[in-house]
């Protein structure tokens, strides 16, 4: 470094942590060697969580959150989408990178949770990172749901209502609960109004915070890996742990070769099939919302449809309250029970490398569980399939509240003292 750069750095330094900050979180960070294919979801999800921001104040700049009909009768809102569709320059990719990056944002944080499950990366010490995780999945949850009313299409507009309607079977509160969230008796232009708002500004801003501190929490303790084995309890003369190797260069560059992967099929998909056969964009979301016509089969975008089967699961009426209620209250708890599992996993070891062949077994059966649900969730319901949409819940739960017995009870391996590669 030249001299008079080194003086604005030192200048820097003296008002601001900038070499201390760069040094801690970056080149003097050290993190496990032997990340695998797994880690790539973390830094790809922190990717998506840009691409959103940026395409979203692009958006924004064009849409107008207005469910009044213009002069051909179209509402505003939705027309406003396809005015950023065909007339606004460069319009089309900046959606579709927005629409397709919302799909893209759960596939990849479905993956990065998988991995935690995995690698036990939910252990001590990591728990808040995990629960700082849970909850930027129920804020991202939020974020997507409050997204998909504003192109104000029959599923946006029919979805909500269903959705929002769940709320008022909730005993004493529910009715008025329901009409605070839509700000009206029914889904209106105070509902478009408020999750526009919610969408652009409150949840992004939570969602940002909710991410920093799942950082800062990670570089306290640091990362877990793939041997599930504490890199810091074996140091070097220097100091640093034997088995970790300097965030940068290693990882900055190795995080690149995740990113053009990504990138490659994300192009994929926003070039040559941004509805995503269906699944992205609903093929009913490109009819303007009509209060007056129900379309005959409402189904959620695909990353809710295991919860929502949850949902749909519950049929029985308890304490003489709604079924209804009850199936609110199991898909909430399928969420919540996720942050419970530092507590619940009582494993002697923490990677599935580890583990015995009880556990590889039952999180099969509970991974197959969940996909069953979320096929379950897109499709109308029949008798049949409600059976099965409650044997895989009764699955999904059992692989929670069974844990304290089954990891206990596992035939575990001996973890090594070092990573293995
Ligand atoms: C916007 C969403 C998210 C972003 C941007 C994000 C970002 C990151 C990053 C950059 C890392 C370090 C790199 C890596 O280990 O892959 C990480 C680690 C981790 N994340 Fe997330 N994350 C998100 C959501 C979640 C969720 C929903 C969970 C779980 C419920 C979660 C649980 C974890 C855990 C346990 C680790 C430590 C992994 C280990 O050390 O093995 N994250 N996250």
């Amino acid at each position: 470094m030249t001299t008079k750069s080194q003086a604005v750095l030192d200048w820097i330094d003296a008002r601001f942590p900038l070499t201390s900050t760069i040094k801690g979180h970056l080149t003097e960070y050290y993190a496990p060697k032997n990340f695998n294919f797994w880690y790539f979801f973390g830094s790809l999800a922190l990717l998506v969580l840009v691409i959103q921001i940026v395409t979203g104040i692009f958006l924004v700049m064009h849409y107008k959150p207005d469910a009044s009909l213009n002069a051909s009768g179209v509402p505003v809102a939705f027309a406003s989408v396809e005015y950023i569709m065909r007339d606004v320059p460069g319009g089309w990719i900046i959606r579709y990178m927005h629409s397709t990056g919302a799909s893209a944002f759960f596939i990849v944080v479905y993956l990065h949770m998988f991995r935690g499950l995995l690698y036990g990366s939910y252990r001590k010490p990591r728990e808040l990172i995990w629960i700082f995780g849970t909850l930027i999945f129920l804020a991202l949850m939020a974020e997507a749901f409050m997204g998909y009313l504003l192109p104000w299409g029959q599923m946006s507009f029919w979805g909500a209502q269903v959705i929002v309607n769940l709320f008022s079977a909730i005993p004493v509160i529910g009715p008025d609960l329901s009409v605070v969230i839509r700000g009206d008796f029914v889904v209106s232009d105070a509902t478009l109004n408020r999750f526009f708002s919610f969408h652009v500004i409150a949840v992004p801003l939570i969602l940002i915070g909710l991410v920093a501190a799942h950082i800062v929490a990670l570089h306290e303790v640091g990362s877990n890996n793939p041997d599930g084995v504490e890199i810091k309890k074996k140091k070097g003369a220097d100091g640093h742990p034997l088995d970790g190797i300097p965030f940068h260069p290693y990882y900055t560059v190795k995080d690149i070769v995740g990113v053009v992967g990504f990138l490659i099929v994300f192009s994929f998909i926003v070039f040559f099939a941004p509805e995503g056969g269906g699944y992205f964009l609903e093929f009913n979301n490109f009819i303007p919302a009509d209060p007056l016509k129900t379309p005959p089969h409402i189904a959620p975008v695909w990353y809710f449809t295991p919860f929502y089967s949850i949902l749909r699961a519950v049929t029985y009426p308890l304490f003489g309250i709604d079924a209804k209620f009850w199936g609110v209250v199991a898909m909430g708890a399928a969420v919540v029970i996720i942050a419970f599992l530092p507590w619940l996993d009582r494993s002697p070891v923490k990677s599935i490398r580890y583990k015995g062949g009880l556990f590889k077994l039952i999180l099969t059966v509970f991974i197959i569980a969940f996909f069953i649900l979320g096929y379950l969730g897109v499709l109308p319901p029949t008798p049949g399939r409600t059976i099965v949409s409650q044997i895989c819940s009764v699955i999904y739960f059992g692989f929670f509240l069974l844990m304290p017995w089954y990891s206990k009870m596992d035939k575990c391996k001996p973890e090594p003292d070092r990573v293995t590669g």
